[in-house]
């Protein structure tokens, strides 16, 4: 607890220093690393390195070029929102990723730290909006306090961006979408497991990525179907191309059961390279944010490897590129 008010208060510091004009952008004059900074910049690449391939929050929030193969991030649009999730994706109506850039008038440049912790792991916004939960905030709400800062205190390095994103059209009440039995009231007691504990590390970081959100089918209510965990079967339509998620349980004939280690990695490895996701694949695309997530480092992918193997299987035979 002490730690975490200690953190809470260094990232105060962070976000204070990169309000401050003069150490925007200071790469030219950087002060002299004392301790102090050094754990600044820690808790900035953590942010970093989570919120662009584990929680995946610039994934959907910048312009993602779906005419390339897994629709990577168009560079010098991060954090500016506007990808829109339709029909095609399950959404009953039409919702826009947030602009969550610094820009004060159109992005989240005049959010207090709680206010972004909020729309983080509560899906309440700054002018108390509730959000759609495609925005995987029930998902964040299981990330340890520590981890939610750093991602925080990264975005605000983000450089400011105007754009106004449309206002949503939903055909629901969005009470009737809004996930409350899977939220906690609190994060603060949620733990960071030890990277050594391969498994609890493994979903943790798994939790992060989301990867249920996609690969379970829903129940009738829209939340995810945990006695089908992982069964695959979410259609995703985008017009130029549809792919249903894969059923990843350990279930050897219909799902992942009979995959190595190796094969797992990969799905994933081959993407760190950009000649393998810039060119265009037709018909035979994929939503799965896969140029993001190969940046995960080897051994964290391992993890969620291990945790993946873990989950029981369930027979559900899946054609990824339905007709
Ligand atoms: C799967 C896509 C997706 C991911 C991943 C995602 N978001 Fe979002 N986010 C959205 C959408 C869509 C909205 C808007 C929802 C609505 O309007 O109801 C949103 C809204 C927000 C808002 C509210 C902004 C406002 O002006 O109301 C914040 C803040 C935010 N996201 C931050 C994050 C952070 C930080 C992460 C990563 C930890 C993240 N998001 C990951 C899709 C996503
Ligand atoms: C935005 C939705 C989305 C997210 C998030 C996502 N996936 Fe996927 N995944 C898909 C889709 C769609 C496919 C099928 C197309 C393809 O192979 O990429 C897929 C395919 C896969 C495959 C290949 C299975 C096969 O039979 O070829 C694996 C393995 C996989 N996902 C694992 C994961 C894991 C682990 C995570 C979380 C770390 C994850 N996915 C997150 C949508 C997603």
């Amino acid at each position: 607890m002490k730690k975490l008010l200690a953190l809470t208060a260094l990232c105060s510091v962070v976000v204070l220093l990169l309000l401050t004009p003069s150490c925007n952008n200071s790469s030219s004059n950087k002060p002299v690393a004392s301790g102090k900074e050094d754990s600044l910049k820690k808790i900035l690449d953590r942010g970093e390195y989570l919120a662009n391939h584990v929680a995946a929050c610039l994934d959907c929030h910048s312009t993602r070029d779906i005419t390339k193969f897994a629709g990577p991030v168009v560079v010098g649009t991060e954090g500016q929102g506007g990808f829109e999730f339709g029909p095609g994706v399950g959404v009953p109506g039409k919702v826009y990723a947030k602009n969550i850039t610094p820009d004060t008038e159109t992005g989240i440049g005049t959010w207090t730290d709680d206010e972004i912790l909020r729309a983080m792991t509560h899906g309440i916004n700054k002018a108390g909006d509730t959000l759609f939960p495609i925005m995987p905030y029930a998902r964040y709400n299981q990330m340890a306090k520590s981890d939610l800062l750093a991602i925080v205190a990264y975005i605000r390095t983000l450089k400011p961006i105007k754009n106004k994103i449309p206002a949503r059209q939903l055909m629901i009440p969005i009470a009737m979408a809004y996930p409350a039995p899977a939220l906690q009231a609190s994060v603060d007691a949620n733990v960071l497991p030890a990277e050594t504990n391969k498994v609890a590390y493994g979903a943790y970081l798994g939790n992060m990525a989301h990867c249920t959100d996609c690969h379970t089918p829903l129940t009738p209510q829209g939340a995810p179907d945990m006695t089908k965990l992982f069964a695959g079967g979410h259609l995703f339509d985008l017009g130029t191309f549809k792919v249903v998620a894969s059923n990843i349980t350990s279930d050897t004939a219909t799902g992942i059961g009979a995959w190595t280690e190796e094969r797992f990695l990969n799905k994933f490895l081959p993407l760190r390279e950009e000649k393998n996701y810039n060119f265009n694949p037709g018909k035979e695309n994929t939503v799965m944010p896969l140029p993001a997530m190969a940046g995960m480092t080897d051994s964290d992918l391992k993890a969620i490897y291990a945790w993946v193997k873990t989950i029981p299987a369930v027979t559900n035979k899946i054609e990824k590129y339905p007709k």
